[in-house]
Protein backbone atom coordinates (compact mmCIF):
# COMPACT_ATOMS: atom_id res chain seq x y z
CA UNK A 1 0.00 0.00 0.00
CA UNK A 2 1.76 3.32 -1.20
CA UNK A 3 1.43 5.90 1.79
CA UNK A 4 1.25 9.44 1.21
CA UNK A 5 1.34 12.26 3.10
CA UNK A 6 0.05 15.85 2.34
CA UNK A 7 -0.31 18.37 4.56
CA UNK A 8 -2.03 21.81 4.85
CA UNK A 9 -5.88 23.27 4.51
CA UNK A 10 -7.16 24.49 8.06
CA UNK A 11 -9.49 22.13 8.97
CA UNK A 12 -10.68 24.48 12.00
CA UNK A 13 -12.43 27.18 9.57
CA UNK A 14 -15.24 24.15 9.00
CA UNK A 15 -15.94 24.09 12.39
CA UNK A 16 -19.54 25.30 14.15
CA UNK A 17 -20.61 25.05 10.72
CA UNK A 18 -24.22 24.48 10.81
CA UNK A 19 -25.37 22.65 7.82
CA UNK A 20 -28.81 24.57 8.06
CA UNK A 21 -27.46 28.17 8.09
CA UNK A 22 -24.77 27.21 5.09
CA UNK A 23 -25.90 24.96 3.16
CA UNK A 24 -26.05 25.73 -0.79
CA UNK A 25 -28.26 23.18 -1.57
CA UNK A 26 -31.71 23.03 -1.23
CA UNK A 27 -32.92 20.24 1.14
CA UNK A 28 -36.48 21.59 1.45
CA UNK A 29 -37.54 20.72 -1.72
CA UNK A 30 -40.22 17.67 -0.98
CA UNK A 31 -39.66 15.42 1.68
CA UNK A 32 -36.47 13.23 2.65
CA UNK A 33 -36.60 9.49 1.21
CA UNK A 34 -38.96 9.43 -1.80
CA UNK A 35 -37.61 12.37 -3.55
CA UNK A 36 -34.73 13.66 -5.85
CA UNK A 37 -33.56 16.90 -4.01
CA UNK A 38 -32.10 19.40 -6.33
CA UNK A 39 -29.22 21.75 -5.10
CA UNK A 40 -29.21 25.70 -6.59
CA UNK A 41 -27.27 25.69 -9.63
CA UNK A 42 -28.71 25.70 -12.52
CA UNK A 43 -28.42 22.18 -14.91
CA UNK A 44 -28.89 24.25 -17.71
CA UNK A 45 -25.46 26.66 -16.70
CA UNK A 46 -23.51 24.12 -15.02
CA UNK A 47 -20.23 22.26 -15.29
CA UNK A 48 -21.95 19.18 -15.42
CA UNK A 49 -23.98 16.72 -13.04
CA UNK A 50 -23.70 15.14 -10.20
CA UNK A 51 -26.30 12.43 -8.82
CA UNK A 52 -25.52 11.61 -4.88
CA UNK A 53 -27.22 8.11 -3.40
CA UNK A 54 -27.14 7.99 -0.18
CA UNK A 55 -28.43 4.71 1.99
CA UNK A 56 -30.40 7.15 4.74
CA UNK A 57 -31.73 10.53 6.02
CA UNK A 58 -32.29 9.30 9.42
CA UNK A 59 -29.10 8.62 10.55
CA UNK A 60 -27.29 12.15 11.00
CA UNK A 61 -23.55 10.96 8.96
CA UNK A 62 -25.46 10.65 6.14
CA UNK A 63 -27.13 13.97 5.89
CA UNK A 64 -23.55 15.52 6.69
CA UNK A 65 -22.22 14.07 4.03
CA UNK A 66 -24.57 14.54 1.51
CA UNK A 67 -24.47 17.99 2.70
CA UNK A 68 -20.51 18.44 2.20
CA UNK A 69 -20.37 17.17 -0.86
CA UNK A 70 -23.34 19.13 -2.45
CA UNK A 71 -21.01 22.27 -1.21
CA UNK A 72 -18.42 21.18 -2.95
CA UNK A 73 -19.92 20.50 -5.81
CA UNK A 74 -22.64 23.98 -6.02
CA UNK A 75 -18.76 25.59 -5.42
CA UNK A 76 -17.78 24.25 -8.61
CA UNK A 77 -20.49 24.92 -10.39
CA UNK A 78 -21.82 21.60 -10.84
CA UNK A 79 -25.81 20.62 -10.32
CA UNK A 80 -26.50 18.03 -7.65
CA UNK A 81 -29.05 15.64 -6.89
CA UNK A 82 -29.53 13.86 -3.93
CA UNK A 83 -31.52 11.19 -2.85
CA UNK A 84 -31.82 9.37 0.68
CA UNK A 85 -32.60 5.35 0.75
CA UNK A 86 -33.61 5.20 3.94
CA UNK A 87 -32.61 1.99 4.05
CA UNK A 88 -34.99 0.48 1.73
CA UNK A 89 -33.18 -1.54 -1.21
CA UNK A 90 -35.75 -1.30 -3.68
CA UNK A 91 -35.61 2.49 -3.44
CA UNK A 92 -32.52 3.28 -3.78
CA UNK A 93 -32.15 1.26 -6.91
CA UNK A 94 -34.96 3.52 -7.95
CA UNK A 95 -33.28 6.46 -7.28
CA UNK A 96 -30.21 5.52 -9.22
CA UNK A 97 -32.45 4.47 -11.84
CA UNK A 98 -33.64 8.14 -12.08
CA UNK A 99 -30.34 9.87 -11.39
CA UNK A 100 -29.17 7.80 -14.79
CA UNK A 101 -32.58 9.13 -16.45
CA UNK A 102 -31.52 13.13 -15.18
CA UNK A 103 -28.72 12.38 -17.30
CA UNK A 104 -25.72 12.84 -14.40
CA UNK A 105 -22.47 12.85 -15.51
CA UNK A 106 -21.02 11.14 -12.27
CA UNK A 107 -22.96 8.89 -9.58
CA UNK A 108 -21.75 8.88 -5.76
CA UNK A 109 -23.00 5.91 -4.18
CA UNK A 110 -23.19 4.89 -0.69
CA UNK A 111 -25.32 1.42 -0.42
CA UNK A 112 -28.02 0.53 1.32
CA UNK A 113 -27.11 -3.52 0.38
CA UNK A 114 -23.36 -3.63 -1.13
CA UNK A 115 -24.51 -6.63 -3.03
CA UNK A 116 -27.75 -5.15 -4.41
CA UNK A 117 -26.76 -2.53 -6.66
CA UNK A 118 -25.27 -4.83 -10.12
CA UNK A 119 -28.38 -4.24 -12.36
CA UNK A 120 -28.89 -1.00 -11.19
CA UNK A 121 -25.02 -0.07 -12.03
CA UNK A 122 -24.93 -2.04 -15.30
CA UNK A 123 -27.07 0.67 -16.57
CA UNK A 124 -25.09 3.52 -15.14
CA UNK A 125 -21.98 1.93 -17.05
CA UNK A 126 -23.99 1.62 -20.22
CA UNK A 127 -24.74 5.57 -20.12
CA UNK A 128 -20.87 6.02 -19.46
CA UNK A 129 -21.51 7.54 -15.88
CA UNK A 130 -18.33 7.00 -13.51
CA UNK A 131 -19.55 5.34 -10.39
CA UNK A 132 -17.82 6.25 -7.31
CA UNK A 133 -18.38 4.20 -3.97
CA UNK A 134 -18.72 6.77 -1.10
CA UNK A 135 -17.78 5.26 2.10
CA UNK A 136 -19.23 1.51 1.75
CA UNK A 137 -17.43 -0.49 -1.17
CA UNK A 138 -20.12 -2.14 -3.90
CA UNK A 139 -19.80 -5.77 -4.51
CA UNK A 140 -20.50 -7.66 -7.14
CA UNK A 141 -20.20 -4.53 -9.94
CA UNK A 142 -17.09 -3.86 -12.19
CA UNK A 143 -19.03 -0.49 -12.70
CA UNK A 144 -17.34 0.70 -9.90
CA UNK A 145 -14.30 3.50 -10.41
CA UNK A 146 -13.20 4.14 -7.09
CA UNK A 147 -13.75 3.93 -3.98
CA UNK A 148 -13.18 6.84 -0.90
CA UNK A 149 -13.72 5.54 2.56
CA UNK A 150 -11.91 5.47 5.76
CA UNK A 151 -10.20 2.17 6.56
CA UNK A 152 -12.48 0.37 8.78
CA UNK A 153 -10.54 -2.33 10.00
CA UNK A 154 -8.82 0.37 11.86
CA UNK A 155 -11.87 1.54 13.28
CA UNK A 156 -12.13 -1.66 14.54
CA UNK A 157 -8.86 -2.46 15.90
CA UNK A 158 -9.16 1.13 17.66
CA UNK A 159 -12.04 0.31 19.47
CA UNK A 160 -10.61 -3.22 20.46
CA UNK A 161 -7.25 -1.19 21.51
CA UNK A 162 -9.25 0.88 24.02
CA UNK A 163 -11.67 -1.86 25.28
CA UNK A 164 -8.21 -4.06 25.90
CA UNK A 165 -6.26 -1.17 27.32
CA UNK A 166 -8.89 -0.01 29.69
CA UNK A 167 -10.17 -3.46 30.96
CA UNK A 168 -6.20 -4.72 31.08
CA UNK A 169 -6.91 -8.21 31.13
CA UNK A 170 -2.38 -8.37 30.76
CA UNK A 171 -1.83 -7.02 33.76
CA UNK A 172 -4.99 -8.42 35.76
CA UNK A 173 -4.77 -12.47 35.20
CA UNK A 174 -6.81 -13.30 37.59
CA UNK A 175 -9.75 -11.46 36.65
CA UNK A 176 -12.23 -12.70 34.44
CA UNK A 177 -14.31 -9.74 32.01
CA UNK A 178 -17.55 -10.19 30.53
CA UNK A 179 -17.89 -8.76 27.32
CA UNK A 180 -20.98 -8.40 24.31
CA UNK A 181 -20.30 -7.69 20.57
CA UNK A 182 -22.74 -5.27 18.84
CA UNK A 183 -21.90 -5.22 15.28
CA UNK A 184 -23.21 -3.17 11.99
CA UNK A 185 -25.29 -4.37 9.66
CA UNK A 186 -24.20 -7.31 7.41
CA UNK A 187 -25.63 -5.67 4.26
CA UNK A 188 -23.17 -3.48 4.92
CA UNK A 189 -19.30 -4.04 3.83
CA UNK A 190 -18.20 -1.90 6.14
CA UNK A 191 -19.63 -3.80 8.92
CA UNK A 192 -17.27 -7.25 8.78
CA UNK A 193 -14.19 -5.31 8.71
CA UNK A 194 -14.93 -3.36 11.84
CA UNK A 195 -16.03 -6.14 13.75
CA UNK A 196 -12.99 -8.15 12.51
CA UNK A 197 -10.56 -5.58 13.25
CA UNK A 198 -12.41 -5.09 16.80
CA UNK A 199 -12.64 -9.00 17.75
CA UNK A 200 -9.03 -9.42 16.59
CA UNK A 201 -6.67 -9.05 19.34
CA UNK A 202 -9.48 -9.74 22.33
CA UNK A 203 -9.88 -13.12 20.32
CA UNK A 204 -6.58 -14.20 22.13
CA UNK A 205 -8.57 -13.34 25.76
CA UNK A 206 -11.44 -14.81 24.60
CA UNK A 207 -9.90 -18.35 23.50
CA UNK A 208 -7.99 -18.04 27.05
CA UNK A 209 -11.10 -17.31 28.66
CA UNK A 210 -10.54 -14.74 30.27
CA UNK A 211 -12.84 -12.43 28.28
CA UNK A 212 -16.55 -13.97 28.43
CA UNK A 213 -19.09 -13.51 26.26
CA UNK A 214 -21.82 -14.75 28.37
CA UNK A 215 -24.88 -13.90 25.50
CA UNK A 216 -22.85 -16.63 23.52
CA UNK A 217 -22.73 -14.27 20.69
CA UNK A 218 -20.06 -13.49 19.61
CA UNK A 219 -20.18 -14.23 15.81
CA UNK A 220 -20.43 -11.14 13.38
CA UNK A 221 -23.71 -12.96 12.19
CA UNK A 222 -25.20 -13.36 15.71
CA UNK A 223 -24.06 -9.62 16.68
CA UNK A 224 -25.03 -8.03 13.87
CA UNK A 225 -27.34 -4.73 13.61
CA UNK A 226 -29.65 -4.45 10.77
CA UNK A 227 -29.07 -1.17 9.29
CA UNK A 228 -27.10 -0.16 12.31
CA UNK A 229 -30.66 0.41 14.01
CA UNK A 230 -30.46 1.93 17.54
CA UNK A 231 -33.91 0.54 18.36
CA UNK A 232 -32.81 -2.98 17.36
CA UNK A 233 -29.38 -2.56 19.17
CA UNK A 234 -32.02 -1.46 22.07
CA UNK A 235 -34.21 -4.14 21.50
CA UNK A 236 -31.46 -7.22 21.32
CA UNK A 237 -29.42 -5.89 24.23
CA UNK A 238 -32.86 -5.56 26.40
CA UNK A 239 -32.88 -9.32 25.68
CA UNK A 240 -28.98 -9.82 26.29
CA UNK A 241 -29.39 -8.41 29.61
CA UNK A 242 -33.01 -9.96 31.02
CA UNK A 243 -31.22 -13.04 29.75
CA UNK A 244 -27.34 -13.14 30.85
CA UNK A 245 -27.31 -10.52 33.08
CA UNK A 246 -30.45 -10.28 35.75
CA UNK A 247 -28.95 -12.47 37.88
CA UNK A 248 -26.44 -10.23 38.49
CA UNK A 249 -23.69 -11.05 36.60
CA UNK A 250 -21.48 -8.33 35.67
CA UNK A 251 -21.02 -6.81 31.99
CA UNK A 252 -17.63 -4.56 31.81
CA UNK A 253 -17.54 -3.60 28.05
CA UNK A 254 -20.34 -3.62 25.05
CA UNK A 255 -17.96 -3.51 21.79
CA UNK A 256 -20.37 -1.33 19.59
CA UNK A 257 -19.66 -0.97 16.06
CA UNK A 258 -20.32 2.48 15.87
CA UNK A 259 -22.78 5.42 17.53
CA UNK A 260 -26.30 4.56 16.56
CA UNK A 261 -25.66 1.52 17.82
CA UNK A 262 -24.06 1.91 20.90
CA UNK A 263 -27.05 4.67 21.81
CA UNK A 264 -29.14 1.72 21.53
CA UNK A 265 -27.35 -0.29 23.98
CA UNK A 266 -26.97 2.38 26.32
CA UNK A 267 -30.29 3.09 26.31
CA UNK A 268 -31.11 -0.84 26.93
CA UNK A 269 -28.34 -0.40 30.07
CA UNK A 270 -30.24 2.64 31.50
CA UNK A 271 -33.89 1.01 32.13
CA UNK A 272 -32.32 -3.14 32.46
CA UNK A 273 -28.87 -3.36 34.13
CA UNK A 274 -29.35 -3.23 37.83
CA UNK A 275 -25.80 -3.27 38.74
CA UNK A 276 -23.84 -0.59 39.21
CA UNK A 277 -20.60 -0.67 37.81
CA UNK A 278 -19.59 1.21 34.94
CA UNK A 279 -19.83 -0.09 31.42
CA UNK A 280 -17.20 0.51 28.70
CA UNK A 281 -19.07 1.76 25.61
CA UNK A 282 -17.27 1.90 22.24
CA UNK A 283 -18.39 3.92 19.17
CA UNK A 284 -18.01 5.39 15.87
CA UNK A 285 -19.07 8.74 14.07
CA UNK A 286 -18.91 11.39 16.74
CA UNK A 287 -22.95 11.94 16.17
CA UNK A 288 -24.20 14.28 18.42
CA UNK A 289 -25.97 12.34 21.08
CA UNK A 290 -23.12 9.91 21.87
CA UNK A 291 -20.58 13.17 22.11
CA UNK A 292 -23.22 13.80 25.06
CA UNK A 293 -22.59 10.37 26.22
CA UNK A 294 -18.76 10.80 26.50
CA UNK A 295 -19.27 13.75 28.31
CA UNK A 296 -21.27 12.16 30.54
CA UNK A 297 -19.20 8.50 31.09
CA UNK A 298 -22.06 6.63 29.31
CA UNK A 299 -20.14 5.98 26.58
CA UNK A 300 -16.09 5.86 26.18
CA UNK A 301 -14.99 6.64 22.75
CA UNK A 302 -16.25 7.01 19.54
CA UNK A 303 -14.07 7.49 16.22
CA UNK A 304 -14.18 10.42 14.03
CA UNK A 305 -14.01 10.30 10.08
CA UNK A 306 -14.59 13.97 9.44
CA UNK A 307 -16.38 13.52 6.71
CA UNK A 308 -15.24 16.85 5.14
CA UNK A 309 -12.26 15.30 4.20
CA UNK A 310 -14.27 12.15 2.62
CA UNK A 311 -16.02 14.55 0.92
CA UNK A 312 -13.09 16.49 -0.40
CA UNK A 313 -11.50 13.30 -1.58
CA UNK A 314 -14.18 12.13 -3.26
CA UNK A 315 -15.23 15.64 -5.23
CA UNK A 316 -11.54 16.02 -6.56
CA UNK A 317 -11.53 12.54 -7.43
CA UNK A 318 -14.73 12.99 -9.36
CA UNK A 319 -13.38 16.39 -11.36
CA UNK A 320 -10.17 14.14 -12.41
CA UNK A 321 -12.56 11.10 -13.22
CA UNK A 322 -14.89 13.73 -15.33
CA UNK A 323 -11.86 15.43 -16.94
CA UNK A 324 -10.58 12.23 -18.49
CA UNK A 325 -8.10 11.15 -16.03
CA UNK A 326 -7.47 8.00 -14.54
CA UNK A 327 -6.27 9.10 -10.89
CA UNK A 328 -3.84 6.96 -8.97
CA UNK A 329 -1.42 7.33 -6.30
CA UNK A 330 0.21 10.18 -8.01
CA UNK A 331 -3.32 12.47 -7.58
CA UNK A 332 -2.45 12.26 -4.35
CA UNK A 333 1.16 13.93 -4.62
CA UNK A 334 0.05 17.71 -5.66
CA UNK A 335 -2.85 17.89 -3.43
CA UNK A 336 -2.84 20.23 -0.35
CA UNK A 337 -4.91 18.48 2.38
CA UNK A 338 -4.20 18.07 5.90
CA UNK A 339 -4.87 14.78 6.14
CA UNK A 340 -3.76 11.57 5.09
CA UNK A 341 -4.93 9.80 2.25
CA UNK A 342 -3.46 6.22 1.14
CA UNK A 343 -3.80 4.84 -2.35
CA UNK A 344 -4.22 0.91 -2.62
CA UNK A 345 -5.18 -1.02 -5.90
CA UNK A 346 -5.19 -4.47 -4.52
CA UNK A 347 -6.99 -4.96 -1.40
CA UNK A 348 -10.88 -4.18 -2.19
CA UNK A 349 -12.04 -6.95 -4.56
CA UNK A 350 -15.48 -6.83 -4.49
CA UNK A 351 -16.04 -10.14 -6.81
CA UNK A 352 -15.94 -8.34 -10.07
CA UNK A 353 -13.16 -6.43 -9.78
CA UNK A 354 -10.02 -4.41 -7.82
CA UNK A 355 -11.24 -1.51 -6.88
CA UNK A 356 -9.11 1.28 -7.12
CA UNK A 357 -9.14 3.02 -3.95
CA UNK A 358 -8.52 6.09 -1.53
CA UNK A 359 -8.46 5.49 2.35
CA UNK A 360 -9.01 7.91 4.91
CA UNK A 361 -7.74 7.74 8.29
CA UNK A 362 -10.04 7.37 11.31
CA UNK A 363 -9.34 9.35 14.89
CA UNK A 364 -9.66 8.26 18.20
CA UNK A 365 -11.96 10.48 20.47
CA UNK A 366 -12.92 10.58 24.21
CA UNK A 367 -13.81 12.51 26.95
CA UNK A 368 -10.23 13.85 27.49
CA UNK A 369 -9.31 14.62 23.72
CA UNK A 370 -12.85 15.42 22.59
CA UNK A 371 -12.26 19.78 22.70
CA UNK A 372 -9.32 19.52 21.04
CA UNK A 373 -10.77 17.02 18.36
CA UNK A 374 -13.88 18.78 18.09
CA UNK A 375 -11.54 21.74 17.59
CA UNK A 376 -9.53 20.36 14.78
CA UNK A 377 -11.95 18.12 13.22
CA UNK A 378 -14.88 20.80 13.22
CA UNK A 379 -17.12 17.59 13.88
CA UNK A 380 -20.29 19.71 12.45
CA UNK A 381 -23.53 20.35 14.31
CA UNK A 382 -25.93 18.79 12.27
CA UNK A 383 -29.83 18.95 12.26
CA UNK A 384 -31.64 15.66 12.09
CA UNK A 385 -34.39 16.51 9.77
C1 LIG B 1 -21.27 2.44 8.01
C2 LIG B 1 -20.25 3.48 8.31
C3 LIG B 1 -20.35 3.92 9.72
C4 LIG B 1 -21.77 4.20 10.15
C5 LIG B 1 -22.75 3.19 9.66
C6 LIG B 1 -24.20 3.55 9.90
O1 LIG B 1 -21.21 2.08 6.68
O2 LIG B 1 -18.96 2.96 8.08
O3 LIG B 1 -19.54 5.05 9.89
O4 LIG B 1 -22.13 5.45 9.78
O5 LIG B 1 -22.56 2.93 8.29
O6 LIG B 1 -24.60 4.67 9.25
Amino acid sequence: MKKIKICSLILASVMAISMAACSPSDFSIGTRGSEIHVGTVDPANANGKVGISMPSSTQERWVRDADNLVNSFTDANYATYVAFADYKIDRQIQDIKKLIKEGVDALIISAVDSSSLTEALDEAKQAGIPVICYDRLIMKSDAISYYVSYDNYTVGKIQRIIVRDQLDPAHNPDKIFNVEFVAGDSADSNARPVYNGAYAILSHYIESGQIRIPSGQNTFGESATPQWDTNIAKSRFKNVLGTYYSDGTTLDAVVCANDTTAAGVIQALDSDYKQDNPVLITGQDGDEINLQYINEGKQSMTIFKPGENEAQVTFELTLAVLDGETPNAVFLEDKDWDFEVEFDNYTFSNGSKVVPSYLLSPVLVTKDNMEEMLSKYGQTETENK
